[in-house]
């Protein structure tokens, strides 16, 4: 079979152990600051159940097309912003539950990762679904070169769920080495009032797992008020009227890529 992943020289899968920490919006978001610093990026959604891509991208009414080579299908990825992508929610329709067990997403997944032809990139990011589970373990089963980044929020819960996430990477059946930590809606500083920093979800979760996991604490990324917003109408944080935010993903970058 063809072999689409041969030319993709890094993967990194964004993951946490708890919902709603930012995976998507850090995931989409880094793919894209990539490309805008010169790498070519991929971003495959593999949060089966509850696909974001399409709409942090912007593309939920794209639909890749399927090319039949030989036996095998052959999927186009969709770009933006110059992201190739794919996601089961590009092909499924919206109002479609899915309703599978795990071998069966476990399938379907290897289908997404496997058939899409990604051609050469640099990076290929991965949005993982929250916790940890079958995608988990089949993603790390046919990527054993992939590196994975831990997203928390500061707040202990999160942190708590981290550690979690970041020991379901270390275990033996696993063995996905852990890139580093990204603390996400770290403070908010108002726009009014550039110098304050207000840690709404609690100061320093971030740099203890990090010391804990004897890993880098790779960013801190700010609450920005129209990050939402962006995120749903297939805006990247670059659109953002916080420097701030967009400072945050660059560093971000420079870390990951030096
Ligand atoms: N730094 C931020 N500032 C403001 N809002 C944010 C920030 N990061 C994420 N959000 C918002 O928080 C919500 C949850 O983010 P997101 O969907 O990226 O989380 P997730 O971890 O992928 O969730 P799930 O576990 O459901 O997949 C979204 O509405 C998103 O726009
Ligand atoms: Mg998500």
């Amino acid at each position: 079979m063809a072999n689409y992943l041969d030319k993709v020289k890094h993967i990194i899968l964004v993951a946490s152990g708890k919902g709603g920490v930012g995976k998507s919006t850090v995931a989409t978001n880094l793919a894209v600051a990539l490309t805008r610093e010169g790498f070519s990026a991929g971003l495959l959604d593999a949060d089966l159940y509850g696909p974001s891509v399409p709409l942090t991208l912007g593309v939920s009414d794209q639909h890749p097309q399927v090319e039949k080579k030989e036996e095998e299908e052959a999927i186009i990825p969709i770009s933006r912003y110059g992201v190739k992508t794919m996601s089961l929610g590009l092909i499924m329709k919206k109002e479609d539950a899915i309703i599978w067990r795990g071998p069966m997403a476990s399938k379907v997944l290897t289908q997404l990762l496997e058939n899409t032809v990604w051609g050469e990139l640099d990076y290929l990011v991965i949005d993982m679904p929250p916790g940890t589970g079958d995608i988990c373990i089949t993603l790390s089963q046919k990527l054993p070169q992939a590196k994975a980044i831990i997203v928390i929020t500061p707040q202990q819960m999160a942190v708590a769920d981290g550690r979690k996430a970041a020991n379901m990477f270390k275990t033996e059946k696993i063995d996905i080495e852990i890139l580093g930590i990204v603390e996400n809606m770290s403070w908010f500083t108002p726009e009014k009032h550039p110098d304050e920093k207000y840690y709404l979800f609690g100061n320093g979760g971030g740099i203890e797992l990090a010391k804990e996991l004897r890993c880098p604490l790779l960013a801190e990324i700010p609450l920005v008020s129209d990050v939402c917003e962006l995120g749903d109408t297939g805006k990247t944080v670059f659109a953002s009227n916080s420097k701030l935010i967009v400072q945050a993903f660059e560093k971000l970058v420079n870390k990951i890529s030096k």
